[in-house]
C-alpha cells in the first residue's frame, strides 16, 4: 500500500509541474510582449509523505489512494504572488480558462476573508498528467495572493506553530489589525497603479476616475485601525 501512495505521490509531483509550466509560459509571455507583469512569484511545494500520512490519521481518511484522491486536495500546491488584487483574478481566469483544466473549487478568502484576517484565492485544478500506462487526473492546489498578503500569512503561520495553533490574544488582536492595514496598503497601490496608469494612457485629467489626494489615502489608513479598540489587557507577561 505505501508503495501505491508513493507512486501516487509521484503523479502529484507530474501534476504541479503541468501547472507550472503553465504558469510560467505566461509569465514569460508577460515578461517579452507587455510592458507589465502581473506575477511577481511562483513557488510550489509537494506534500511529504510523512504529512500526508498525517493529515489522512488526523481527518479519518484511510490510507489509500483513493480515499486520498477523494478527499485530500493540496498534496500538489503552487503558490502565486500577483503585484495587484485585480492581478489574482486575472491569473486565475488565464490558468482556470485552460482548455485541458477543470476548476474542482474555488475559495475566496479576499471577497471573504477568514476572522483571523487571511486573505488569498483558493483554487483547484485538475490537470491530466500522460503516464506510460495511463492518463492520470491530478488536483493541484494554487494559491493566489498578493505581496503585503504573503508576507502576512508567512507571519501568522510561523507564530500559529510557534504558538503550537494556540496564538495568544494580543497577537491574534495585533495579527488581525495588521491584516486589515495590508489590506488597505493593497487597495491603495492598486489606485495608484491605475492612475498611473491613466496618465500613461495619455488620459485628459477630467476623464481620469478614482484619483486620491495623499491626505486620502492616509485617511484610508487610519481608518483601517478606527475598528481596533485598545489590545486585549488580559496579556499575561509570559506570553
Ligand atoms: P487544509 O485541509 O488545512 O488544507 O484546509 P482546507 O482544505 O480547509 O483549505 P483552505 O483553503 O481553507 O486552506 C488551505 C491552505 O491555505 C492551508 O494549508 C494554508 O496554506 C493556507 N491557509 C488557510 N488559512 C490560513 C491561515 O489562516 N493562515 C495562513 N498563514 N495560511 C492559511
Ligand atoms: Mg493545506
Amino acid at each position: 500500500m505505501f508503495q501505491d501512495i508513493r507512486r501516487l505521490v509521484l503523479t502529484y509531483k507530474f501534476g504541479i509541474d503541468e501547472v507550472m509550466t503553465k504558469i510560467q509560459i505566461l509569465r514569460e509571455e508577460f515578461r517579452q510582449m507587455h510592458d507589465y507583469n502581473p506575477i511577481e512569484h511562483v513557488g510550489s511545494r509537494l506534500k511529504s509523505f510523512e504529512s500526508l500520512v498525517d493529515k489522512c490519521h488526523r481527518k479519518d481518511i484511510p490510507l489509500n489512494p483513493a480515499a486520498i484522491r477523494e478527499n485530500i486536495f493540496d498534496v500538489a500546491g503552487i503558490r502565486v504572488t500577483c503585484s495587484f488584487v485585480s492581478d489574482i483574478y486575472r491569473v486565475r481566469d488565464l490558468i482556470c480558462g485552460q482548455e485541458d483544466l477543470t476548476t474542482l473549487r474555488e475559495r475566496d478568502y479576499i471577497a471573504k476573508p477568514k476572522p483571523n484576517g487571511y486573505r488569498s484565492l483558493h483554487v483547484i485544478v485538475q490537470v491530466p498528467v500522460f503516464m506510460s500506462d495511463r492518463v492520470e487526473p491530478v488536483a493541484v492546489e494554487v494559491q493566489l495572493r498578493t505581496i503585503a498578503m504573503d508576507f502576512w500569512a508567512s507571519l501568522e503561520h510561523k507564530i500559529y506553530y510557534k504558538y503550537d495553533r494556540v496564538i495568544p490574544r494580543h497577537l491574534t488582536d495585533s495579527l488581525k489589525l495588521a491584516a486589515d492595514v495590508a489590506w488597505t496598503l493593497d487597495t491603495s497601490m492598486e489606485r495608484i497603479h491605475n492612475e498611473v496608469k491613466q496618465i500613461a494612457g495619455g488620459e485628459p485629467s477630467a476623464q481620469r476616475k478614482g484619483i486620491l489626494n495623499p491626505e486620502e489615502v492616509l485617511r484610508d489608513f487610519w481608518r483601517a485601525t478606527e475598528a481596533f479598540d485598545s489590545p486585549a489587557q488580559d496579556l499575561d507577561p509570559g506570553d
